[in-house]
């Protein structure tokens, strides 16, 4: 009998249900398990991955104007908050910024960075919730009745769904910051194919554990027993679809045992674990608005690699 804790229940249905699928996949949110999050900083440090340097610089320019647009006393609730670096830029610059609530898969990374977050900015309230923001979430009482809220959406995670995931996503945003609310999100751009390649599968191999680690996490928490080395990560960019695709390759045929569950793999089968949707400027405010928001202002960096949009509920 293979014991599978509760809490583990619905990661191991989700990988169940991914891996019976043709082609087979698995959903990015399981990639950040405390393991996962420490590599996804060390990809935000990479030569090769712009997109992190470039949103950051582009914060700190557009910060004042920022600031101006949304007003005093205004509440940030951060999706997908990581290791809350950026998020700081921000605080910095905007006036008696009353809390951030911050909403995170990643538990242990998320009750760390709030509790540091809260040390340095002691003025602040620092809100933590751990939970999947695609589900409907409860912000605390203060946070409603006549507040100015604020989302804040960086990283280009939007980017890791669906158009019409991400519409969803956005229009459920709409929701939360209700009346007068507004929206900061992080966006990658579209462009040379060599430099998005190169962005996703980086000289030193941390993306490659990075997409390994997923499967790592199976083996550790699903009784998997996925050996690394029988895959290999790879990242197309797709043109025709504007996204980065990342995949694990099966080298070999084999057969991949999650719990009770068997799944063989030929050579060169692919489990797809991750799309990176890019969009310009226009395509972007386009899906804004399809969700109801107005975009209100755009900020992109000098070598035009990211883009930040400020979007508005009337
Ligand atoms: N905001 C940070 C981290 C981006 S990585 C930055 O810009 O660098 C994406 C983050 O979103 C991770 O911390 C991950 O745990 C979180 N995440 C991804 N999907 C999620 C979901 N469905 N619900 C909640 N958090 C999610
Ligand atoms: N949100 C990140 C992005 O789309 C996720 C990511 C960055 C990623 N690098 C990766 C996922 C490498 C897997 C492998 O840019």
């Amino acid at each position: 009998m293979n014991f599978i804790p509760a809490e583990k229940t619905s990661f191991l249905q989700e990988v169940v249900l991914g891996l019976s699928n043709r082609p087979k996949r698995l959903t990015p949110k399981w990639f950040y398990d405390k393991r996962g999050a420490k590599l996804f900083e060390q990809i935000c440090d990479l030569p090769e991955y712009y997109l992190t340097r470039s949103e950051s610089s582009i914060l700190e320019t557009a910060a004042v104007e920022i600031s101006e647009y949304l007003g005093p006393e205004v509440i940030l609730i951060e999706y997908g908050s990581g290791a809350m670096s950026k998020v700081r830029t921000l605080l910095d610059s905007l006036d008696k910024p009353q809390a951030l609530i911050a909403i995170d898969v990643a538990d242990e990374q998320l009750l760390q960075a709030s509790d540091t977050l809260g040390v340095e900015y002691s003025d602040l309230t620092v809100h933590p919730i751990v939970g999947d923001f695609t589900s409907s979430f409860d912000l605390p009482l203060w946070a409603s009745a006549g507040k100015r809220l604020c989302a804040f959406f960086p990283g280009s995670t939007i980017g890791n769904f669906e158009p019409d995931d991400a519409e969803v996503l956005l229009r459920s945003m709409h929701n939360v910051v209700g009346h007068g609310g507004a929206a900061i999100i992080g966006v990658d751009l579209k462009k040379d194919k060599s430099v998005l390649e190169a962005a996703y599968n980086d000289a030193s191999g941390i993306s490659e554990k990075f997409n390994k680690n997923l499967l790592d996490r199976i083996n550790r928490e699903l009784k998997g027993n996925a050996q690394l080395d029988q895959f290999k990560h790879i990242a197309p960019y797709n043109e025709d679809k504007g996204r980065i695709e990342m995949h694990l390759v099966s080298l070999c045929e084999q057969m991949l045992t999650v719990s009770n569950y068997h799944f063989p793999l030929k050579p060169n089968e692919t489990i797809h674990t991750e799309n990176s949707y890019k969009y310009t400027v226009e395509e972007f405010q386009a899906l804004a608005k399809s969700a109801s928001f107005a975009p209100t202002a755009v900020w992109v960096d000098e070598n035009q690699l990211f883009s930040v949009h400020l979007l508005t509920r009337a």
